[in-house]
């Protein structure tokens, strides 16, 4: 039933529960995935100019749109404004850029990637300081880019705004200074980073809430490397409550990870460039989780953030970075 698998928004908008997400998917990589994720019934489709995967994606978006594939109006495409253009000026020429990369005229979901700003280069390269930490913009004034955010509705350029990674705090702020209220906040949420005074506070404002990483990002040990960050991750498929609640319906770990968070009434975008593992993951429509069985998962929480952002160091100076790691205090 469609009433099942669409979340609605406080504007009227509906966003399909499951999308793809396509961090930490390559260039080469992501044409091949995205292709198998249209094919396999994803029409929701998660993506940022800091993955740098935008023009693949629009290529495949493109070759499906021109064959009648696919209508634009079923699409659901969402991008974000980058940490490095986090400027009321900057918003609306980086929406421009990524739909001429995302060949579409409009996106349906334009989130703020970040609360907080860094600096870069005329290269493009982030700028560091002596001690080789990454320089903030401390001047990052979220209810002046919300102005801008909101233009990009009234222009036709964004069907609906938002957020990502914004605490409560900040979400209650920029709630107090909008004309248009933020229609989703989209952060790391599974089973052992639940943050339930932000989940509950902005369901109960009507913020609706998409999980990132909602199966653990397991590949974000890759990109930690990079950054010089070594750093053992839990493996959320390997909980035995959840292998024994997925033993009891047939289904696999993810798909049990995936349906609790539904269950709960938010939206999750698990990354897969495995043609099996998109397919499985947009499977969790044919069953359900007892009340007994997502207490037992609430029950799971261990505040564990993966994507603490350690992988920029240096950003924990910004006055609006809000998370916990090696690097904080
Ligand atoms: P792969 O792309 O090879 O499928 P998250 O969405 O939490 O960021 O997790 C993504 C990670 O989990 C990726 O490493 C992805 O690898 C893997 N993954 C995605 N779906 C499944 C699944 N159904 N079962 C096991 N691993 C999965």
């Amino acid at each position: 039933m469609a009433g099942d698998k669409y979340l609605t928004f406080n504007n009227g908008q509906k966003m399909p529960l499951i999308g793809v997400g396509t961090w930490q998917a390559s260039d080469e990589e992501i044409e091949t995935a995205i292709d198998a994720a249209l094919e396999a019934g994803y029409r929701h489709i998660d993506t940022a100019p800091v993955y740098g995967n935008e023009p693949a994606i629009g290529r495949v978006l493109k070759r499906w749109l021109d064959a009648g594939k696919v209508k634009r109006e079923e699409l659901f495409i969402v991008t974000k404004l980058p940490p490095i253009s986090n400027r009321p000026h900057e918003v609306e020429p980086t929406i421009k850029k990524s739909l001429a990369d995302l060949q579409l005229d409009y996106v349906d979901l334009y989130l703020i990637h970040t609360p907080f700003t860094l600096n870069i280069n005329e290269d493009g390269s982030f700028k560091v300081d002596a001690e080789g930490l990454l320089e903030v913009d401390p001047t990052t004034n979220h209810a002046a880019i919300w102005v801008e955010m909101e233009k990009l509705v009234e222009k036709g350029l964004a069907k609906s705004i938002g957020v990502s990674n914004f605490s409560k705090d900040q979400v209650a702020r920029l709630l107090k200074n909008c004309k248009i209220r933020p229609a989703n906040n989209q952060i790391e949420h599974h089973v052992y980073l639940q943050q339930r005074d932000l989940v509950d506070f902005c369901k109960a404002e009507n913020v609706s809430v998409t999980a990132y990483s909602p199966l653990g990002s397991k590949g974000i040990a890759a990109f930690n490397a990079g950054a010089g960050i070594v750093r053992d991750l839990p493996d959320l498929m390997d909980i035995p409550e959840v292998k024994e609640i997925a033993a009891a319906h047939g289904k696999s770990p993810a798909q049990v990870l995936l349906r609790w968070i539904i269950d709960t009434g938010l939206c999750a975008i698990p990354k897969s460039t495995n043609p099996a593992r998109l397919k499985q993951n947009l499977d969790v429509f044919d069953f359900k989780l007892s009340d007994e069985e997502v207490a037992k998962l609430l029950a799971l929480d261990k505040n564990i953030r993966v994507c603490d952002f350690a992988f920029f160091h240096g950003v924990e100076r910004h006055p609006e970075f809000t998370f916990k790691n090696q690097y904080t205090k």
